[in-house]
């Protein structure tokens, strides 16, 4: 079960109203920061994505996209509302599906996948999560693929403008908090990944991080 302390679980109402509140709290840049950062994940036509965390699959219709025909899209999520939005806002793209998946859970993926993909869904987990999730992801990729975190980067909430600050620790979770501290390279070192790659977004309160199989 998901840990008290985290609200990466979403509830039906809060899916239907999630793209919303993500433009408005970003003031309408959040599209285009999400079209930015699958540009930066270099995706090929004909390979394979697998995507942790699904919601209502707006990061998934962006990528098939970029697979062609070819190329194939498996978006994982445990909410059956996001699951239905996803569903319904990517039926003109065959080439993506969605399965109701604990990212957490066991999985059975073995080296299918050129990259995996997590939005905003990593920080909300307990570290022993975040341990189960990385090992998964390294279990679904091929041998070279990567792995793609979109998230929180390290930085001193203490330095935010105050009316950020605010409310971040009020509209987080204690484990988006304290995430901004986790040093996840060691942790994705630490499960064997390699050639690790930061791109800062935001000013740096954001990052991709990229690591390889
Ligand atoms: C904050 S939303 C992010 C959605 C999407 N990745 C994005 O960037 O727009 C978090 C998503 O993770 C899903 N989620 C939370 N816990 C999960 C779990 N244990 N396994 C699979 N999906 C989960 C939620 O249902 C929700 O759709």
């Amino acid at each position: 079960m998901i840990s008290q302390r985290s609200r990466v679980e979403v509830g039906p109402r809060e899916a239907h109203h999630y793209d919303l509140f993500m433009d408005i709290i970003s003031l309408g840049f959040y599209s285009l920061l999400v079209k930015s950062v699958v540009a930066k994940m270099e995706i090929q036509p004909g390979q394979t994505v697998l995507d942790l965390g699904s919601g209502t699959g707006r990061n998934d219709c962006l990528i098939a996209q970029k697979l062609g025909d070819t190329g194939r899209v498996l978006g994982l999520d445990i909410s059956g509302e996001m699951l239905s939005l996803s569903r319904k806002r990517c039926q003109p793209y065959p080439n993506i599906s969605f399965r109701e998946e604990r990212i957490e859970a066991p999985t059975s993926y073995q080296e299918e996948f050129d990259k995996v993909f997590i939005s905003f869904v990593f920080h909300g987990f307990e570290d022993y999560q975040k341990i189960n999730i990385i090992s998964n992801a390294y279990q679904a990729l091929k041998v070279g693929g990567t792995f793609y975190i979109f998230d929180y980067s390290e930085f001193d909430i203490q330095k935010l403008w105050f009316p950020l600050r605010w409310a971040f620790i009020h509209g987080e979770c204690q484990l988006a908090l304290e995430f901004l501290n986790l040093d996840l390279k060691e942790m994705l070192s630490g499960q064997r990944f390699t050639r690790l790659d930061e791109e800062l977004l935001l000013k740096g309160h954001l990052r991709l991080l990229k690591a390889t199989k």
